[in-house]
C-alpha cells in the first residue's frame, strides 16, 4: 500500500540550483582503447556519450563544495546563512567524518549543522524530501541539500560492464519556506533491501573489512547485477509517479517536466512510454555526464531550468531507483 499522502502544505520550495563537474571528459572511445568495449555498444545499450572524471586528488567534497560555492552566489548568501547542509554520496571522501563538515569547513559556513545521507542513486530525493521537513517543521529556513559523488572511485577500469556506465560530478539546491500552494507537494518513498547483493560495493564496510584478499578480489569495487537492476529501474520509476499522480488526482498528462536519476537512456524511455509521456517532457542529460548517483538529479534539474523547460506554476516530478533497492519519486509545483 503506498504511503498516505502527508499533510498540506509542506511548505518548503527548491529556490536556487547549481553543480559543478570536473573538467576532464572520457569518451566512449577513450574507455575503448583500454576495455573491449565500443562507442556503438554503449551509446546503443545506455545513450551514454561521455562522462567527466575527476583530477588527481579532487575528491567528492571538493566537488560538492564547488557546487555549494556556486549556488550560495545565485542566491547571494554568505557564509551565516546556510542552517543545514545534507549531503548524499556513495564515495564520501572517508568513511567517517561525513562529507558534510568537509564541505562547511570549505566553504567556511559558520552556522550550519548537516549531516551524509546513504541511499545510493536515490541519495538525492531522499536528502531533498529529508531537508525539505526541516522547512516545514519551521526549524530552519535555508537548507542545502547536495548530491555529490566521485564514481571513478569505486569503478573497476578493468570492468566493462560498469566502467563504461558511470561519471563524476556534483549538485546542488536550496530549499526555502515555500509560497502556498507552491513548492515540495508529496512524495513516495521505499527501501527493498532484498536487492542488496544486486548493486553494491561488497568490502570495507563492517561485513567485509578491508583486507589483501578483499583487495585481491577488487571486492571494493561497485558490482552489479545489470539486467536484474535495469528490470527494476523500469517498474520502479513508473510505479513510483504513478502513485503519486494517482493519489493528487493527476495524469502524466499535467506534468511539465520529470526529472529522472540517469541511469541509462533506456530506462528513460520505457518510463516514458510506460506513463504515456512524451520523450521531451523527460529530462536527460545522460549522453554528457553518465550515471553520476546521486548527482544525476540536481544535474537533470539544473539543465532543465537552464534551458527554460520548467516555469513558474509547472508541476514537476523528481524520481530515482537506486541501490538497496532505494526508490522514490516527489512531485513539485515550481515557485
Ligand atoms: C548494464 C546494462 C547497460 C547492460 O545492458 P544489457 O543490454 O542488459 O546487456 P547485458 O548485460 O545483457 O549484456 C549483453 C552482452 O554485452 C556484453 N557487454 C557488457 N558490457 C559491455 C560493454 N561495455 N561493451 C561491450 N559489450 C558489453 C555482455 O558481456 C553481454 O555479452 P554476452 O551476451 O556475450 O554475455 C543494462 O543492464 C543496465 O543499464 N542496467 C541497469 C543499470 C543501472 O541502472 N544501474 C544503476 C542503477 S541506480
Amino acid at each position: 500500500m503506498p504511503n498516505p499522502a502527508p499533510q498540506r502544505p509542506q511548505g518548503a520550495a527548491i529556490t536556487a540550483t547549481a553543480m559543478y563537474v570536473p573538467e576532464q571528459i572520457v569518451t566512449n572511445t577513450d574507455l575503448a582503447g583500454t576495455l573491449d568495449t565500443s562507442d556503438e555498444w554503449i551509446v546503443t545499450r545506455t545513450g551514454i556519450r561521455e562522462r567527466r572524471k575527476g583530477a588527481p586528488g579532487e575528491t567528492t567534497s571538493m566537488m560538492g563544495a564547488e557546487a555549494v560555492r556556486d549556488l550560495m552566489e545565485r542566491r547571494g548568501l554568505g557564509p551565516d546563512d546556510v542552517d543545514a547542509l545534507i549531503v548524499a554520496t556513495t564515495t564520501p571522501d572517508m568513511v567517517f567524518p561525513a562529507t558534510a563538515c568537509l564541505i562547511q569547513d570549505r566553504l567556511g559556513l559558520r552556522q550550519t549543522w548537516g549531516f551524509d545521507l546513504s541511499a545510493a542513486c536515490s541519495g538525492f530525493l531522499y536528502a531533498l524530501t529529508s531537508g525539505a521537513q526541516f522547512i516545514a517543521s519551521g526549524a530552519h529556513r535555508r537548507v542545502v541539500v547536495v548530491g555529490s559523488d566521485l564514481m571513478s572511485a569505486i569503478i573497476d577500469p578493468r570492468d566493462r560492464t560498469t566502467a563504461v556506465l558511470f561519471g563524476d560530478g556534483a549538485g546542488a539546491i536550496l530549499l526555502e519556506p515555500a509560497e502556498a500552494d507552491y513548492g515540495l507537494l508529496d512524495f513516495h518513498h521505499r527501501v527493498d533491501g532484498s536487492g542488496r547483493n544486486d548493486l553494491c560495493m561488497p568490502a570495507g564496510g563492517s561485513l567485509r573489512p578491508a583486507s589483501q584478499e578483499t583487495v585481491a578480489a577488487r571486492e571494493h569495487y561497485l558490482r552489479q547485477n545489470g539486467r536484474v537492476v535495469f528490470k527494476f529501474a523500469v517498474s520502479q520509476m513508473a510505479g513510483c509517479i504513478e502513485v503519486l499522480l494517482q493519489r493528487n488526482g493527476l495524469t502524466a498528462a499535467d506534468l511539465a517536466m520529470v526529472i529522472p536519476h540517469q541511469a541509462n537512456q533506456r530506462i528513460l524511455d520505457a518510463t516514458a512510454e510506460r506513463l504515456g509521456l512524451p520523450h521531451e517532457n523527460m529530462a536527460s542529460v545522460i549522453a554528457r555526464y553518465g550515471n553520476t548517483t546521486a548527482a544525476t538529479i540536481p544535474l537533470a534539474l539544473h539543465d532543465a531550468l537552464a534551458r527554460g523547460r520548467i516555469q513558474r506554476g509547472d508541476l514537476v516530478v523528481l524520481v530515482a531507483v537506486g541501490a538497496g533497492f532505494t526508490v522514490g519519486a516527489t512531485l513539485m509545483r515550481w515557485q
